[in-house]
């Protein structure tokens, strides 16, 4: 019999590290679900580039901050792809620089949303089918921010380390139950978000890292498509940061 293809749910995925999550995911042999907010042409895109490379793809919009937004999306999934079996919680909005005290609670929850309720949301939909093969991989995107403590992104910086407290509590409660959380730490990787990034400024941060480079989408998607993968079997809870050492 063939084993069943395994279905990949990335949020975010319609740019920057999400679209090379996406397409590392396929290559693995995933059906992937590419979930964006509003760019529709390019999700599409990411699609498109995956079904070119011979895999399976599909787009979906949906806001995943919204309870009602995460069970319409997971519902279509499962109807167009199957039920989940990767979970990468990657999406993220707007990261404004506030400084503290002009930070207000609405900024604080905003990112919140993003980082703590989208990633429940996303998992509670999830879980019954993992629980049910008894095999699922969760990963959070995270942040090198959190362990810099990055000034004037406290609102950002805080909700990351709620996702990692989120991580780390549900690789323990879920322990034995075939389903591995994990959290991905990026360093500053140029996306489509970061062109106004002087390139004095990315010099900067990349003289700083211990391997002397900026990193590379694809070096975050390498280090997803491995915990995804029944290689990473025997690890839970971890964070893995992929910012070429730069908070060793
Ligand atoms: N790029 C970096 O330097 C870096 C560094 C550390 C951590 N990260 C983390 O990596 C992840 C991806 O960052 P990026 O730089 O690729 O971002 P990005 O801005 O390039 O992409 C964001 C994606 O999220 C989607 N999105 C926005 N709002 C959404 C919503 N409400 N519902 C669903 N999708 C929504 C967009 O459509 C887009 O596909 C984030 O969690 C971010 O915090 C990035």
């Amino acid at each position: 019999m063939t084993p069943r293809t395994r279905v990949a749910l990335v949020t975010g995925a319609s740019r920057g590290l999400g679209a090379s999550i996406a397409t590392a995911l396929a290559a693995e042999g995933a059906a992937v679900a590419v979930n964006y907010a509003r760019d529709t042409a390019s999700a599409a895109a990411v699609v498109a580039g995956i079904e070119a490379a011979g895999g399976r793809a599909a787009a979906f919009r949906a806001d995943v901050t919204d309870p009602a937004e995460v069970a319409r999306l997971h519902r279509e999934v499962v109807a167009e792809l199957g039920e989940v079996d990767v979970l990468v919680a990657n999406a993220t909005g707007p990261q404004p620089e506030i400084g503290v005290e002009s930070l207000t609670v609405d900024d604080l929850l905003t990112q919140l949303r993003f980082f703590a309720v989208s990633p429940l949301l996303l998992t509670q939909q999830v879980l019954p089918a993992m629980r049910r093969r008894r095999w699922g991989r969760i990963v959070q995107i995270g942040s090198e921010a959190f362990e810099l403590g990055t000034p004037g992104s406290s609102a950002y910086v805080a909700a990351k380390g709620a996702q990692l407290g989120l991580t780390r509590s549900w690789a323990r409660e879920l322990g034995g139950t075939g389903i591995t959380v994990n959290l991905v730490a990026p360093g500053f990787i140029p996306t489509e978000r970061h062109t106004d990034v002087p390139d004095t400024d990315r010099d900067r941060y990349a003289r700083g890292v211990p391997l002397g480079r900026l990193g590379t989408a694809g070096d975050v998607a390498a280090a997803v498509a491995y915990l995804a993968s029944d290689r990473a079997g025997y690890l839970t809870g971890q964070r893995i940061a992929v910012n070429g050492g730069n908070t060793l």
